[in-house]
Parts: structure tokens; C-alpha cells; sequence
């Protein structure tokens, strides 16, 4: 049985200029989708898939996340006295236990390898999950969890990948598949942001991967790629040399919240399917429809 995965890093330095000027003074990973922000769910993801702490990476301005996962005794005592007692079990719920939870900081905006770097001594030397908050997924189990079970029965590094449209693929990390199944397949290669014609196929790293700490080293020997960035994928394609990566086609659903629409569409799918406010929100839009197919 391969060493249990129990650190998770979260990289949240990223500047959000997609996002200006609501992220101007505000993190993007704070950004709402519906009314959980951006991080929660990737957090919630990582408890689902059994982990044990939770490492953020952070930058200039980003302080709101370590008071999110904080408690909020004002807060707290004002939904007692009122009587709110669900919003405050949900509040508590949501909060890692104390010591669960570890802040680093990145500097500078050097890329997301060197984001990722920023956490090694916090990591060890244990393989660690890796997340990052821009992609939500709307699935029945976990992404993470899904990758849990591959890992376990493979002990390699495992990234989760998704089928993406031609139009898109040089925006993301893009592998080559071997053989096995969508639940645990050979990874032949990688790399970042590729020319369309480049691509080696058309499936796209999703921002779930499950890591071995050799991968830290290796980070810090990495050249800039893409974008003038230090690249993870970079590293990842040098540690294929010595170790396996697995890719993994989750079920599920992802929503690239990095991206106006992506974010968008995030908010109606979650709304649509939450209990207390589907109907009223689906009549709305129904109603938009109708307005808007009449005045066109
Ligand atoms: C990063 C990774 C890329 C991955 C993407 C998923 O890119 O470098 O390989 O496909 O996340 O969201 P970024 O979105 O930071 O440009």
C-alpha cells in the first residue's frame, strides 16, 4: 500500500486580473459560487478524499482566506441569539479543525511550479495532493476522492484530466495517453499551453494532481516556460523520467471559474441544483428567456 496522501496545497497567489476590478481588493478564491466562495469547495473536496491539512499558498492581499478558515466568535454569537442555528452548524462544519491549516507565502508571481515550491517544507517528504480552486467540479464523488482510488492502487503520481475542445486546448497543460482505462491510464507526456496543432491529444489537466515530493527538487532546478512562468507541468514531464504518472478521466462535470463564462455557468448549474432556491431562480430565468426571445 502506497504512503496515505494527507497534505493538500491550495497555490491562491494568482492575481485575478480576469476577474478586475472585483478582485482588485478582494482574492479571487473568495470570489462566490452561489454562496460558498471558490475555496471552500475546493477545501470541502480535499476532507471528502480524507485530507488531513490543508497548505495555502498565498500572496500580498490574500489575508480574507486565512480569516475564512478562521472562526468568527462575533459572527457565531450573533446566529445563537437569533436563533440561526443551522447557518452556524454549517459555518463550524466547514472549518478544518485547529492545526489542521498552514499559510505560506509566494513573493513573487513566478508561476505556478514555483507557487507550488513555496510549500515544500511545509509538504516533507510525502506525496501531497495538489488543487487548484479556479476548477470546480460538479460531480457525485469528489475529483480528489476519484484520484485517491487510483493512487492506492498504482502508488505513481496521478493527474486528472477531461476531454476539452480544439479551441481551448492551448490554454491549459495538455497530455498524451498509453494505455488503460478512463480510471487509471499511462501517461506518455506532457506540456504546457501547446499550440492547437501541437497538442499531443485533446485531453487538458484538469488542476487536481496527487504528487511525490521529489517533484520539490526538481521544481527548483525547473527553466521558465510557458509564459515566461515556472510551469509544474515542466517539472512533472522531467519526473516522468524516473517515476509514473497516471491520468485519470474523472465523472463529473468542471467549470473553469478562471474564466468569466466558466464562472458564470458554474453559478446557474450550482443554483439549479440547490433545494432552497431552484424554483425561484429557474422561474426567473425562465421569464428572461421568454423577454428576451420576444424583443430579438
Ligand atoms: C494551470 C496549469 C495547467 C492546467 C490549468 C488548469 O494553468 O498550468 O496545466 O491545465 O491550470 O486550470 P493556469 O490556469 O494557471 O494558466
Amino acid at each position: 500500500m502506497p504512503k496515505r496522501v494527507r497534505i493538500a496545497v491550495f497555490p491562491v497567489a494568482g492575481l485575478g486580473t480576469r476577474f478586475l476590478p472585483a478582485t482588485k481588493a478582494m482574492p479571487k478564491e473568495m470570489l462566490p459560487v452561489v454562496d460558498r466562495p471558490l475555496i471552500q469547495y475546493a477545501v470541502d473536496e480535499a476532507k471528502e478524499a480524507g485530507i488531513e491539512h490543508f497548505v495555502f499558498v498565498t500572496g500580498r492581499n490574500k489575508g480574507v482566506i486565512e480569516d475564512h478558515f478562521d472562526r468568527q466568535f462575533e459572527l457565531e454569537s450573533n446566529l445563537k441569539i437569533k436563533g440561526k442555528l443551522e447557518a452556524l452548524q454549517s459555518l463550524q462544519a466547514d472549518l478544518p479543525k485547529p492545526g489542521q491549516t498552514s499559510f505560506t507565502r509566494q513573493q513573487e508571481p513566478l508561476g505556478l511550479g514555483h507557487a507550488v515550491w513555496c510549500a515544500r517544507d511545509i509538504v516533507g517528504n510525502e506525496p501531497f495532493a495538489l488543487l487548484l480552486p479556479d476548477m470546480l467540479f460538479k460531480s457525485e464523488r469528489g475529483v480528489l476522492a476519484q484520484m485517491i482510488d487510483a493512487y492506492e492502487n498504482t502508488g505513481n503520481n496521478i493527474i486528472a484530466v477531461e476531454e476539452t475542445d480544439p479551441e481551448g486546448i492551448s490554454s491549459y497543460g495538455v497530455v498524451g495517453r498509453g494505455e488503460g482505462p478512463d480510471t487509471g491510464f499511462e501517461i506518455t507526456e506532457m506540456v504546457e499551453k501547446p499550440k492547437r496543432e501541437d497538442a499531443p491529444s485533446n485531453l487538458i489537466i484538469s488542476g487536481r494532481y496527487i504528487l511525490q515530493p521529489e517533484i520539490f527538487d526538481l521544481i527548483e532546478q525547473q527553466a521558465t516556460g510557458a509564459g515566461g512562468e515556472i510551469q509544474i507541468t515542466d517539472a512533472m514531464q522531467t519526473l516522468m523520467k524516473s517515476q509514473n504518472f497516471t491520468g485519470v478521466k474523472y465523472n463529473g462535470r468542471a467549470f473553469d471559474c478562471g474564466s468569466k463564462v466558466g464562472f458564470l455557468t458554474a453559478n446557474i448549474v450550482f443554483a439549479l441544483d440547490r433545494d432552497d432556491i431552484s424554483k425561484d431562480f429557474m422561474k426567473e430565468l425562465q421569464t428572461f428567456a421568454t423577454e428576451s426571445q420576444k424583443s430579438s
